[in-house]
């Protein structure tokens, strides 16, 4: 018998548990699946119980990872083990996990983002090889089969573990949902690894490998002092970077940046149609949807990544009316889109977006981003 899950686990950043549950609640609601939410300020994460058990890769086609803004990583949630004697916590946690009666690809170990889960690493460090060697040994951790579930281990402590699964494809690929990514030494500002996250985040390999190449243009709104810029030029694309603001002269001096002192809501660009818009300006995000949306739109850029900073007390209503917005403004013409929207391991107070128009087979490619 496959497992029944009772609920989803959901990861945020700290401060972010209000919106991820709120975002989880209309999700379940809207697959019809009732239940409530457990969270509590500042802890990072959030739990979804059923009233119900389900089929667990019901509960997972419910709510796709993908359609979550808020989650840093979400799972299905099958299990929970308490009071863990401290003489021998692995025991039952094997016997546990053999009981879900399947086979898995991958483990993946989970705590909250919070100061108090990170005492938990040097427990970990010395208890979770000692889980996987066992699981191997039971032929229940199939490490070369990628097609193969993967089990979450949620550590609340070390005596209280959550055991959920999701599909591979259908999760961050990276544990908690944290990209680490390595800062490089020549940017200008660490806002450049927000670029380079959404790259990964947001788009499929094959939209990388279409856009992200040597000679397209790239305009960068609210560009200085210019890390957003320098991931376009690094990849030898040619960039307007717009801003009234200083731009790095390391960056203005390797020839592939123009700066452009010039208000970004009104700037127009010397050529037609450029691959990319990207947008960080620092302004009220209904009026950065509206700009990033009508470039799109009218054709003038290809595709776009956008930062919306969202007001502390309705973030969840604000990125809500932008979603409007854009809808409305591609609706105008009947062109249909693509928007993906994500809180990113560098956002803080804000997320990031991306939007393309899309062709017939729009529907084909979103496919492939959700694989
Ligand atoms: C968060 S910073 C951008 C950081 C940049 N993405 C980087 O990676 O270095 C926001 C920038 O937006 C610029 N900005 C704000 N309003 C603007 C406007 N109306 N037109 C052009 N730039 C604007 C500010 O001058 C500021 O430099």
């Amino acid at each position: 018998m496959s497992p029944t899950a009772k609920g989803f686990i959901l990861l945020c950043r700290p401060g972010f548990e209000h919106e991820c549950a709120a975002e989880t609640e209309i999700l379940a609601q809207r697959a019809g699946i009732s239940g409530i939410v457990r969270t509590a300020p500042n802890t990072g994460c959030v739990h979804y119980v059923f009233h119900e058990v389900f089929d667990w890769e019901l509960a997972l086609e419910a709510a796709p990872f993908v359609a979550f803004v808020f989650a840093r990583q979400r799972s299905v949630w099958v299990e929970r083990l308490s009071e863990l004697p401290t003489e021998d916590r692995a025991t039952p946690l094997i016997e546990a996990i053999a009981a879900l009666n399947i086979q898995i690809g991958r483990l993946e170990v989970e705590t909250a983002d919070t100061n108090d889960a990170k005492t938990l690493g040097g427990f970990l460090k010395r208890f979770i090889p000692h889980i996987e060697r066992a699981l191997t040994a039971r032929r229940i951790l199939r490490n070369n089969k990628e097609d193969l579930p993967t089990l979450h281990l949620f550590f609340k402590d070390s005596s209280q573990i959550d055991l959920g699964l999701s599909r591979p494809g259908d999760a961050s690929p990276w544990p908690m949902g944290i990209a680490r990514l390595r800062m490089p030494r020549e940017a200008p500002s660490r806002s450049t690894l927000k670029l380079a996250e959404a790259f990964d985040a947001l788009m499929t390999e094959e939209e990388r490998n279409n856009s992200l190449r040597a000679g397209l243009y790239a305009i960068d709104l609210g560009a200085a002092p210019g890390g957003w810029s320098y991931q376009f030029a690094e990849r030898g694309l040619h960039v307007f970077a717009v801003d009234n603001g200083p731009i790095a002269p390391s960056l203005i001096a390797g020839g592939m940046v123009e700066h452009v002192r010039a208000d970004g809501f009104t700037w127009r660009s010397p050529r037609k149609q450029v691959e990319w818009l990207v947008c960080d300006m620092v302004e009220q995000p209904a009026r950065i949807a509206q700009l990033v949306a009508d470039w799109v739109a009218s054709g003038r850029a290809r595709r776009c990544i956008f930062n919306l900073k969202l007001p502390m007390k309705k973030r969840f209503d604000e990125l809500k009316r932008c979603r409007q917005l854009i809808d409305a403004r591609f609706k105008l013409h009947g062109d249909s889109y693509v928007l993906r929207i994500r809180h990113l391991y560098h956002d803080r107070e804000e997320v990031t977006a991306y939007l393309a128009k899309t062709q017939p087979h729009g529907a084909e490619q979103e496919k492939q981003y959700r694989r």
